[in-house]
């Protein structure tokens, strides 16, 4: 059964699983990809503790660097300026030279030119889970994701089917693509490292 739950994406520039396993050889970051909500940074962290990894989280690094809540720069300078942001900040944390595991924002990936330099910098997982998982997870964490904050509780899942809807063709263009409902955090480490390893 898990093994038909880690399924590999046939992303149609990486043909098989060789020659991912060699991209791999050479690859410098592992990155988590998904919709907020989906245990990027929880994930993240604890598979970078695992492979004695530096951790960046997209998000944090961008609100150190502006000086700012991600709520602040949506807020005071508008959600247009905090994609530029984005784009400009995942350049800069994928040429870092360390190996390192970063954790991109839900939004990342559908930035323009956001997947070329990922497929160039980049091994990249989704963190698929479903919107009644995603929806349960946010629940409680809306006050600091400014695209759902004004949400209440009967409209989040509509508003969550919707949006992971339009988003899905980006978050398919991962590498791999590990289901996660009803698995232990553990197991997905597990699962993403399995991967690496092949
Ligand atoms: C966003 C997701 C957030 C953050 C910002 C916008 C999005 O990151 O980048 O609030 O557009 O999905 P998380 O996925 O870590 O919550």
């Amino acid at each position: 059964m898990s093994n038909l739950n880690t399924q590999r994406n046939d992303y149609k520039r990486v043909p098989c699983d060789q020659s991912k396993t060699k991209k791999y050889k050479h690859m410098k970051k592992i990155v988590l990809l998904g919709y907020m909500g989906s245990g990027k940074s929880t994930i993240g962290l604890k598979l970078s503790k695992k492979m004695g990894l530096k951790f960046i989280d997209l998000d944090d690094f961008i609100a150190e660097k502006e000086k700012l809540s991600i709520s602040a720069i949506f807020d005071q300078k508008g959600e247009a300026h905090f994609r530029t942001l984005e784009k400009d900040y995942l350049k800069e944390v994928l040429k870092i030279k360390e190996d390192c595991v970063i954790a991109l924002g839900g939004g990342t990936p559908t930035i323009e030119g956001a997947f070329e330099l990922l497929h160039e910098y980049a091994i990249t997982f989704y963190l698929k889970a479903s919107k009644e998982a995603l929806s349960e997870n946010l629940k409680p964490k809306r006050a600091k994701r400014p695209i759902l904050s004004k949400l209440d509780d009967a409209m989040l899942l509509d508003f969550v089917e919707l949006h992971l809807n339009q988003r899905m063709e980006y978050y398919e263009k991962a590498d791999f693509k590990i289901l996660t409902d009803d698995k232990k955090n553990k197991e997905i480490v597990k699962e993403i490292k399995l991967k690496l390893t092949m």
